[in-house]
């Protein structure tokens, strides 16, 4: 087990906290989150402390990171409080749509890096792409990737601008998936199975597919064919699924969608 630096946290809501989980596990030993919910102190523990607004901070508290997960609308409200920690630290955003430049208004000059996430951070299964200001140093790099790691894998991008096509895909990833066990459950339903059948046969079919796809060499295409039959009762599904007007044409429109929604949000 690591033991990380000391950090300082704002927000502690589903990603915040999900975050905070994978940090413990590494071997958090000091974190001060900042939180006004009455629910977030249950995140409080050994060296861990909660409190409702920054001016309750410790006096003399110097983390070598300031965790940005706020919902975006209050960063406006919320980050130029921390502004007094830019020297030492390094920021890490998880803020979707928040630029580097907005970002920098409201803290001034400071090392920043601008991260999405996903929920399976949550279970130590998630994706994070990180992006990183001109001002982050190579020690405070290594130390973003250590604490985004936590949580799952990290990939690093050279060019801000592919934040938003990775907010369409991996951000809101899991939802896609989370629709694809709703609609098989309910297709379930139609041809006439029990609900409970149907949501077990749904769900499990989720769980273990991805699973298979974690644990094999093979690509998903692969995997996908190796299902198939010709002239099977799968090939009959995939026949419609993957019509070019069907599922190719809804999923590049939609993520295209997301990921101009994504631009929209950052102007
Ligand atoms: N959820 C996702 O899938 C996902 C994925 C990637 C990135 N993100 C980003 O992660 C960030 C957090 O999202 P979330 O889903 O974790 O939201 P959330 O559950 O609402 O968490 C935000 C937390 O911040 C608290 N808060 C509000 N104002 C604050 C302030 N001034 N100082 C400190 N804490 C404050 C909120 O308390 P109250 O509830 O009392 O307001 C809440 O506990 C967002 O910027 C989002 O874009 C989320």
């Amino acid at each position: 087990m690591t033991t990380l630096p000391s950090i300082l946290l704002v927000g502690g809501g589903r990603m915040g906290s999900a975050m905070l989980a994978g940090w413990r596990e590494q071997g958090l030993e000091q974190a001060v989150i900042v939180d006004p919910s009455p629910g977030a102190a249950t995140l409080a523990g050994p060296g861990i402390t909660v409190v409702a607004a920054p001016a309750q901070i410790p006096p003399g508290f110097a983390p070598a990171a300031v965790i940005l997960a706020v919902k975006p609308q209050m960063a406006g409200q919320a980050l130029p409080e921390y502004a007094r920690f830019a020297g030492q630290a390094v920021f890490i955003s998880i803020m979707a749509g928040k630029t580097i430049a907005a970002i920098s208004q409201l803290l001034g000059q400071a090392a920043i890096v601008r991260a999405m996430p996903n929920t399976p951070a949550a279970v130590r299964q998630g994706i994070t792409v990180a992006y990183p200001s001109s001002h982050v140093s190579a020690k405070q790099r290594e130390l973003a990737d250590t604490l985004l790691a936590a949580t799952g894998d990290v990939a690093w991008i050279e060019d801000e601008n592919q934040l938003d096509p990775v907010t369409a895909i991996s951000g809101g990833g899991p939802a896609y998936v989370f629709l694809l066990t709703e609609l098989l459950e309910q297709a379930g339903l139609d041809q006439g199975l029990a609900p409970e059948l149907a949501r077990k046969l749904a769900r499990q079919t989720v769980i273990g597919s991805a699973a298979l796809l974690a644990a094999s060499d093979e690509e998903a295409a692969q995997l996908r064919i190796n299902v198939t039959s010709p002239g099977g009762t799968t090939a009959e599904a995939l026949k419609l699924l993957r019509a070019d007007d069907a599922l190719p044409k809804i999923f590049r429109e939609a993520i295209a969608a997301a990921t101009e929604r994504s631009r929209a949000l950052s102007g």
